[in-house]
């Protein structure tokens, strides 16, 4: 087996605003090398996306970032290391005796609810990206302020220790990068877009404009779109142009 890419290193801090923000510090700062964890027993302003914040009761889910350089994996677009994380906690779940499903862009939802939520951010140093991938996953909270969210004790009804499954989701992380040929972008999208929640089922969608729809999700575009057939023709929809 090669050497594993994530979790060399694993920086474990009681109280962050953002583990994001931070993973960004340290990774800014040469401190903390590409294939860092980051994680925090609390977040007092986890961040999630289109400016939404993140709420995560302190102590019982699990909220951490990694740091990640996809010029040095060899990693063809960024669009491949989203769909390589949403594969990883799809097999994750996955492991866990559950249904999970990939709601894109990079929900992971399991029963029709959202259990496990995706931040990726990137800046650019010498003209190549460097990546902070965030993840929360809902893990012992049974109670949540915004509707259709799920955890893991509510799915099984068993209280896990958010450290270890941390260990768990490295270790698959870790087997998806070097079982998946992660060069091969094709074979990635074909099998990200295999996982997609509500994939050929007919469903409401909503348009930026308020107008609702009904749709069938036929996959996604070479550069990461939703394709949604509504019965006439198909159109692509980039993240925040459609919900559902
Ligand atoms: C979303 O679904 O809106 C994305 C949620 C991402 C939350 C995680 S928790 C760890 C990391 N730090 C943050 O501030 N956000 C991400």
């Amino acid at each position: 087996m090669s050497k594993p890419i994530f979790g060399q290193r694993i920086i474990h801090l009681e109280s962050v605003d953002s583990t994001n923000n931070y993973a960004a510090k340290v990774f800014k700062s040469g401190q903390a090398p590409p294939g860092t964890v980051i994680l925090a027993d609390i977040q007092n302003n986890g961040r999630g996306q289109r400016e939404k914040t993140w709420q995560s009761d302190a102590f019982q889910n699990l909220t951490f970032s990694l740091t990640a350089d996809i010029k040095l994996w060899k990693i063809n677009s960024l669009i491949d290391l989203n769909r390589l994380i949403a594969i990883s906690l799809f097999r994750f779940f996955k492991q866990l005796n559950l249904s999970p499903k990939i709601k894109w862009p990079n929900d992971i939802m399991i029963s029709d609810k959202k259990i496990c939520g995706i931040l990726i951010e990137n800046y650019f140093r010498d003209g190549s990206p460097k990546t902070i991938i965030g993840i929360g996953i809902n893990v012992n909270q049974k109670t949540f302020d915004v509707p259709r969210a799920t955890s893991l004790i509510k799915e099984t009804r068993k209280q896990i220790a958010p450290r270890d499954l941390l260990d768990k989701y490295i270790h698959v992380l870790n087997d998806t990068f070097l079982s998946l040929p992660i060069h091969d972008s094709e074979r990635i999208h074909n099998e990200y877009d295999q996982l997609l929640w509500k994939l050929e089922t007919p469903h409401q969608f909503k348009g930026v404009h308020g107008n609702s729809f009904e749709g069938l999700i036929q996959g996604t575009s070479l550069t990461g779109e939703l394709k949604v057939y509504n019965g006439t023709n198909i159109t692509n929809y980039r993240n925040g142009e459609v919900s559902y």
